[in-house]
C-alpha cells in the first residue's frame, strides 16, 4: 500500500475497515464522536474536550524549550540518579524544570492510601501472571495500536523492542512494588520521567520525515492516545484475568485500578479522562481501544522483534514458537494473523486445552481437573522464566528525554 493510501486509510479510522475485521462506527473520513463523559472520571467532572485534540499543555512547551536551548543532555545527566519518590531534586537543574517536577511530584487530592495497600495484595496474589500479561497482552497489543507503533518505531528508542518491553516491565515492576507511591518507592519518578519523555517525543517526531510521511496526525501522543495505551495495560489485564475466571477480590482489584489511575495522573493524563471504576474503564476502552486496533508495517516489525525476546538468553521456554502461540491464545486469531504469526499446533493446542484448567487449579477454583503434570509444570516454569527475565535482563533502565529520532 503506498504512503498516501495508507495515510488515507488510517485517517479514515483505522485499517480495520479495509480488513473487514470490525465495523466502523462512523462514515469513512469522519472522526467518530468522543462521547465518554467526564462524569465517569476520577473527579466526576471536566470540560469534556475531545482528548484527541489535547496533548500536555504544561510539559510540552517546557520540554520543547529544554530541547531547543540544548539543555536536554544536562537535564538527563542530572536526573539519571534521581530515582526515589522522596529524594530531593539534584542541584543544578534549570529553574523551569525544577519547578515543574516539584509541583507535579505531589499526589492528587484523590489519592487513597488504603486503596494502594489493597493494590499490594492484588500484585502479590497475581504477580506471577502479571509478567506475562504486561509483556504479551499489553506489550504485544501495543504493536497493533497504529499510532503508537508508528511513534515508537520512528522515535529514538524505536526498533528496539527489548527496550520497550523493558520499560513496560519497569513500570509494571515499580507500580507493583509495595512502596510504589511512598517516599522510598519509584513510581512517581518513573511516571514523571515518562511524562517528560513523551513531551520530548511530541517535539521531535514532527521533525522526522519518516514519521510525518507515515503518521495520520501532526502531533503524536494525545490525551486519547495515552488512554488507549493505558487501557492496553490495566484494563486489558483485568479483562484477561476475568476471562480466565480468576476471582478477583473487589477491594483488591479496585486497589490495582487505583494504582494505575494515579500513574495516569502522574503521566500527565488529565483527571477528567481517567475512569473512576472498572465498568467506566471498560466502557471507555470499548470506545477508545477496541475499534482502533489494526496492523501497520511498523507494528508487524515490532511484533517480530518481540517474539525474539528470549533469543540468545538462557530461558528454554521463552522461544519464538511458544511466544507466538501465547500471542495467538491471548490476543486471538485476528491479531495473530495481522502480525503474521503462524499457528503452532503443539503449543497452541496445549494452551487451548490446558491453560484454563491450570489457572483454575492455581486459583483454587477446582480441586481436581484432568491436567497432565507436565503441562502444569511447564506453565509454572514458563511464568517463572518470565518473572526471571524481567528481574535479570530487563529491569535496569533509565528513562530519559529523547534527544533525537530514530535515524533509520
Ligand atoms: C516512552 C510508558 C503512552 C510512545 C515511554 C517510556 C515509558 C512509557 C515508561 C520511557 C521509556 C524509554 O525511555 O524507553 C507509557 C505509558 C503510556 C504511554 C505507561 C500510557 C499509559 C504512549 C503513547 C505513545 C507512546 C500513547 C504513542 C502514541 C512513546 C515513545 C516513547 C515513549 C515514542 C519514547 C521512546 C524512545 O524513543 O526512547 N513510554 N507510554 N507512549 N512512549 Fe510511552
Amino acid at each position: 500500500m503506498d504512503q498516501l493510501n495508507r495515510r488515507t486509510v488510517l485517517k479514515a479510522g483505522g485499517t480495520l475497515g479495509a480488513l473487514g475485521a470490525f465495523t466502523m462506527a462512523a462514515p469513512a473520513g469522519a472522526k467518530p464522536l468522543w462521547t465518554w463523559s467526564p462524569k465517569g472520571s476520577v473527579i466526576g467532572t471536566g470540560n469534556g474536550a475531545d482528548p484527541r485534540t489535547v496533548w500536555d499543555t504544561e510539559a510540552d512547551p517546557l520540554v520543547a524549550s529544554i530541547l531547543d536551548r540544548g539543555d536536554a543532555p544536562k537535564v538527563n545527566a542530572l536526573l539519571r540518579n534521581w530515582n526515589k519518590n522522596g529524594q530531593p531534586l539534584p542541584d543544578g537543574l534549570p529553574a523551569d524544570i525544577h519547578d515543574f517536577l516539584e509541583r507535579h511530584r505531589q499526589l492528587p487530592a484523590w489519592a487513597d492510601t488504603d486503596k494502594l495497600e489493597a493494590a499490594v495484595q492484588f500484585n502479590e496474589k497475581r504477580g506471577l501472571y502479571l509478567g506475562v500479561l504486561y509483556g504479551f497482552v499489553s506489550g504485544m497489543m501495543s504493536t497493533v495500536i497504529p499510532k503508537e507503533a508508528l511513534a515508537v518505531y520512528y522515535s529514538k528508542g524505536g526498533a528496539n523492542m527489548k527496550r520497550r518491553i523493558a520499560r513496560t516491565a519497569k513500570l509494571g515492576y515499580d507500580i507493583g512494588s509495595r512502596n510504589a507511591y511512598r517516599a522510598d518507592g519509584e513510581m512517581i519518578v518513573t511516571s514523571l520521567k515518562t511524562r517528560l519523555a513523551h513531551a520530548g517525543v511530541r517535539h521531535l517526531l514532527p521533525q522526522s520525515p519518516h514519521w510525518t510521511g507515515a503518521a495520520p496526525e501532526d502531533i503524536p501522543i494525545s490525551q486519547a492516545d495515552m488512554m488507549v495505551t493505558w487501557h492496553s495495560l490495566p484494563t486489558s489485564i483485568w479483562r484477561m484475568l476475568s476471562s480466565w475466571g480468576v476471582k478477583m477480590d473487589p477491594v483488591e482489584s479496585e486497589g490495582y485500578l487505583h494504582s494505575w489511575q494515579l500513574s495516569a495522573h502522574m503521566l500527565g493524563i488529565e483527571d477528567q479522562y481517567i475512569p473512576s471504576t472498572w465498568a467506566e474503564a471498560d466502557s471507555q476502552a470499548k470506545q477508545a481501544l477496541d475499534p482502533i486496533l489494526a496492523p501497520t508495517a511498523e507494528g508487524i516489525k515490532l511484533a517480530d522483534m518481540l517474539l525474539d525476546l528470549g533469543a540468545g538468553l538462557d530461558f528454554t521456554l521463552l522461544t519464538r514458537p511458544i511466544l507466538g502461540a501465547l500471542t495467538r491464545y491471548m490476543l486471538g486469531d485476528n491479531v495473530a494473523e495481522w502480525l503474521h504469526i503462524p499457528r503452532e499446533p503443539v503449543w497452541g493446542t496445549l494452551l487451548e486445552t490446558a491453560w484454563r484448567p491450570f489457572v483454575a487449579v492455581r486459583e483454587g477454583l477446582v480441586l481436581n481437573v484432568p491436567l497432565a503434570p507436565e503441562a502444569a509444570w511447564m506453565f509454572d516454569e514458563f511464568l517463572r522464566q518470565f518473572v526471571l527475565l524481567y528481574v535479570s535482563e530487563l529491569r535496569p533502565i533509565k528513562i530519559e528525554i529523547p534527544e533525537f529520532n530514530n535515524p533509520n
